[in-house]
């Protein structure tokens, strides 16, 4: 993108895989941004507490989990092949994406106290920073001031063939159904938590992309920068 515009953070948020990531990722790359993917850190505390055993089905044993929390080391590093997730020294960026963690990732992710590690960690990881960043609440709780909130939807078997997609490129043996139906539950879960629940905040910008490619997407967003963020 051949634009020169001001320091801004922008929050993109909406339901699970309607590609807010490719997008945050594709953004950060044109625009010479940092991009931090809220998600990740999510599921980097769900990797903990399953090689723990810190749960009993969706139970988290929170009396565990919770002071380890203080010395967990997530963060992102990037050494040319895009962002990576880590913690501490060891890259967990395969293992966050397995279905193991997406299927415990939303019961962790409900927790206030997992909430308030991420939400301190993104703050520090944007400290001073042009930054993108992707997630549910972003816009709402993270960073309520940030001066471009975009929210994301798009249909929900549309979604859940884009996930079967990814999983399936990655070689993951995976059934349609089985996508949909955690799609489901976590669109439900992620909507009707107590804590900061996936909200559109009232001065984000829809942006539907059933039916629009990704360099559409991209056409969409050049307008609007063009239009209120061009030096
Ligand atoms: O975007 P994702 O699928 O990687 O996110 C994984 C989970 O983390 C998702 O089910 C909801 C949760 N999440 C959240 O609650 N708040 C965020 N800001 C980002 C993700």
């Amino acid at each position: 993108m051949d634009l020169d515009i001001q320091d801004i953070i922008i929050a993109i948020d909406g339901y699970s895989s309607t590609g807010k990531s490719s997008f945050a990722k594709r953004i950060a790359h044109s625009l010479g941004f940092v991009y931090l993917d809220s998600g990740a850190l999510y599921r980097g505390v769900t990797l903990l507490v399953l090689e723990n055993g810190w749960h009993e089905g969706e139970r988290i044993d929170t009396e565990k989990l919770e002071p380890a929390l203080h010395d967990l080391d997530l963060h992102f590093e990037d050494h040319g092949k895009g962002t990576r997730t880590y913690m501490g020294e060891r890259c967990i960026e395969r293992q966050i994406r397995s279905m193991k963690v997406s299927a415990l990732v939303s019961p962790v992710a409900a927790l206030a106290c997992v909430r308030a590690y991420v939400d301190a960690r993104l703050r520090d990881l944007a400290r001073n920073r042009r930054v993108v960043m992707d997630g549910r609440d972003i816009g709402t709780t993270v960073f309520p001031d940030a001066e471009l909130k975009i929210f994301m939807v798009a249909d929900q078997k549309v979604r859940a063939q884009r996930r079967m997609d990814e999983l399936v490129a990655k070689g993951e043996d995976v059934s349609f159904d089985e996508i949909l139906a955690n799609l489901q539950r976590r669109d439900y879960i992620d909507s009707h938590r107590a804590a900061s629940p996936l909200r559109q905040a009232p001065d984000a910008i829809v942006l539907d992309n059933t039916n629009m490619t990704f360099e559409q997407q991209m056409a969409w967003l050049e307008t609007i920068l063009r239009e209120r963020f061009a030096r």
